[in-house]
């Protein structure tokens, strides 16, 4: 939202999915603003659970605990009246500070979803759903299984809109992707 503000004196609040995230900023201000909301949203998620770590703190529940306040700060801003973003890369910031080779598995199941749906919104809740699963069963960490478990209901929350606009069939696809291609 700064970053428009700032840079390209629009408030993204105002058009698109009106969401402050990295898709809509995308969408309404381009590639360059997208990429550096995508890294400033990731990074909050990162160095919020890196924090404990920098003092010298490392056990997992910590560093877990402080990347969900990161994404409560995110998603309930209180420079924006308690309205914020869908947590998305917020969360992906947590899972790269938490275990990098489990950030990139949530990515690539985020790319592949896209490059079907070409929705951003489906490969969202997808993902995070797919990674709680995967961190219980391929991991069997049951912290971190918690922790994804209750992202995901917070993903399915935020996207409430997003489903009522895929209901209705109208639902915002990114440019590519085999939706968007037939
Ligand atoms: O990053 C949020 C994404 O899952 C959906 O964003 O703008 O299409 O509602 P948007």
């Amino acid at each position: 939202m700064w970053i428009g503000q700032a840079l390209y004196h629009k408030d993204v609040r105002t058009a698109g999915s009106h969401n402050i995230g990295t898709t809509n900023v995308y969408r309404v201000l381009g590639p360059v603003a997208g990429t550096i909301v995508l890294a400033m949203d990731i990074l909050k998620g990162t160095l919020g659970a890196s924090l404990p770590v920098m003092f010298g703190y490392h056990q997992h529940w910590l560093i877990l605990v402080c990347g969900v306040a990161a994404v409560v700060g995110h998603t309930a801003s209180i420079f924006i009246g308690f309205k914020g973003g869908k947590a998305v890369a917020t969360s992906a910031g947590i899972l790269l500070a938490y275990n990098p080779g489990f950030f990139l598995i949530a990515s690539a199941l985020f790319v592949s979803f896209i490059l079907l749906t070409s929705m951003v919104s489906i490969a969202s809740t997808s993902a995070i759903t797919i990674v709680t699963f995967i961190s219980w069963f391929g991991y069997h960490d049951p912290l971190l299984t918690t922790i994804a478990g209750v992202l995901t209901v917070v993903f399915f929350i935020r996207h409430r809109a997003n489903f009522a606009r895929i209901r209705a069939g109208k639902e915002n696809l990114v440019p590519f992707g085999l939706y968007y291609w037939y």
